[in-house]
């Protein structure tokens, strides 16, 4: 196998570009799901690809790729997203896009030989949004169902049902995906580790909670006659952080949005919603704490429940993983297997091809935030990490 190098400079401009080319926020780095910085940041890479031997196109909602070599034949894809949380980092999905184009550049310039094609993918609206998190991806993986609510929210963003259908991809387009993202966690940092050999990817569950109280006049309601939506739902978020602590295995749930009607000094809430997340590696155990969640709602207060998202969780290649620890072996470089508590494009893309993900660490297991880091030094041992795993991938997968 030729032993190249990523040429971390050229790392480096590219991300502090799409940093500097698109970003709406006061701190840290805004590129909203459908947003123009999004947009532009696409706009960028497109650009940047077209300068490569590459077919460059987009699908009908936006996702991008650049395919070197056979347009009809099922490629090695790889790649992350663009787009941000308000206010987050410079890594998150933009490192997995920069470090994919990276590889793409430096197999071409090195006249490296693929047996197969190889695929850039940038998906688009990968962060929660009003259509649901990685909704490039699940998009094309066929995930979307339709429903006259979905219809609306995509025409919001200058999208259509028939968009949605014309992105889906199959297991015939692809041999593999391969994702390098940041850990957004502090086990690699912790552990010493320099790169992560994902093993599972979490799943989600999302239940849209309605609360119901009575509105009423907050001078002249005796507080024994009160129906407060908002001290009820606060028991819920109380409740669903005691019983998630009591779970077991991986399991995490965060309250993480919270809307009061009319929300208005001088009135008793008369209605409360709140988004409760569920995530975990294994679906049953998912199901008991959601149980476990409705039951206490029932018993507790006037409630409406509905579920918002839902994907499974992924069991990440083991052939995949085996290249990428072999990899990491030869090259003396500190890896462990790991869980990946956050979702990610791979989750969906996962559902018609075999995938693996690379972490680098995260200081301070800091992310979704200004000060998510990840040194320049870990950057450069992940990305050639990552372009020896498709080198090698192509011989796998031919
Ligand atoms: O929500 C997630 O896990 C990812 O950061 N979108
Ligand atoms: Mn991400
Ligand atoms: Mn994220």
């Amino acid at each position: 196998m030729q032993d190249l190098r990523i040429n971390l400079d050229r790392v480096k401009k590219n991300l502090q570009t799409v940093g500097l080319v698109a970003n709406s926020g006061q701190r840290g780095y805004t590129r909203l799901a459908y947003s123009q910085e999004e947009k532009k940041a696409l706009h960028w890479l497109k650009r940047e690809l077209s300068q490569l031997p590459v077919t460059v196109c987009e699908d009908n909602i936006g996702n991008v790729f650049g395919r070197w070599g056979d347009v009809n034949r099922p490629a090695i894809a790889f790649g992350s997203h663009l787009d941000t949380v308000p206010e987050g980092g410079l890594f998150d999905g933009a490192l997995g896009v920069i470090i994919g184009l990276e590889c793409l550049h430096t197999l071409i310039e090195n006249q490296y030989k693929p047996e197969v094609p190889l695929e850039l993918i940038c998906f688009v609206g990968e962060e929660a949004n009003p259509l649901g998190g990685t909704f490039g991806s699940r998009a094309v993986t066929g995930l979307l169902e339709y429903s006259k609510e979905l219809e609306l929210k995509l025409k919001k963003v200058g999208y259509t049902w028939e968009d949605v259908v014309a992105s889906k991809r199959t297991s015939n387009d692809y041999r593999c995906f391969l994702e390098l993202h940041i850990e957004q966690g502090g086990v690699l940092e912790t552990n010493d580790k320099k790169i992560g050999v994902v093993t599972s990817i979490a799943g989600i569950r999302r239940l849209f909670v309605q609360v119901h109280g009575r509105a009423s006049h907050s001078g002249t309601t005796p507080m024994s006659l009160r129906k407060d939506a908002l001290v009820d739902a606060s028991r819920l978020v109380q409740k669903v952080n005691e019983l998630a602590v009591q779970a077991k295995g991986d399991i995490v749930a965060t309250v993480g949005e919270l809307s009061v009607f009319p929300n208005l000094a001088n009135v008793v809430p008369g209605e409360a919603e709140l988004m409760i997340e569920i995530r975990g590696s294994k679906l049953d155990e998912m199901m008991t704490l959601e149980r476990s969640i409705r039951d206490w709602i029932d018993k507790n207060m006037d409630a409406e429940i509905s579920v918002a998202v839902q994907k499974d969780p992924s069991q990440i290649s083991d052939t995949i993983q085996s290249c990428i620890e072999e990899i990491c072996r030869s090259s003396h470089i500190p890896s462990q297997s790991m869980f990946s508590g956050a979702n990610h494009d791979a989750n969906a893309m996962n559902t018609i091809t075999d995938v693996g993900m690379i972490f680098v660490p995260s200081k301070d297991g800091i992310s979704h935030h200004p000060d998510e880091f990840t040194s320049w030094e870990d950057i450069e041992v992940g990305g050639n990490v990552m372009l020896k795993t498709l080198q090698s991938l192509t011989r796998k997968y031919t």
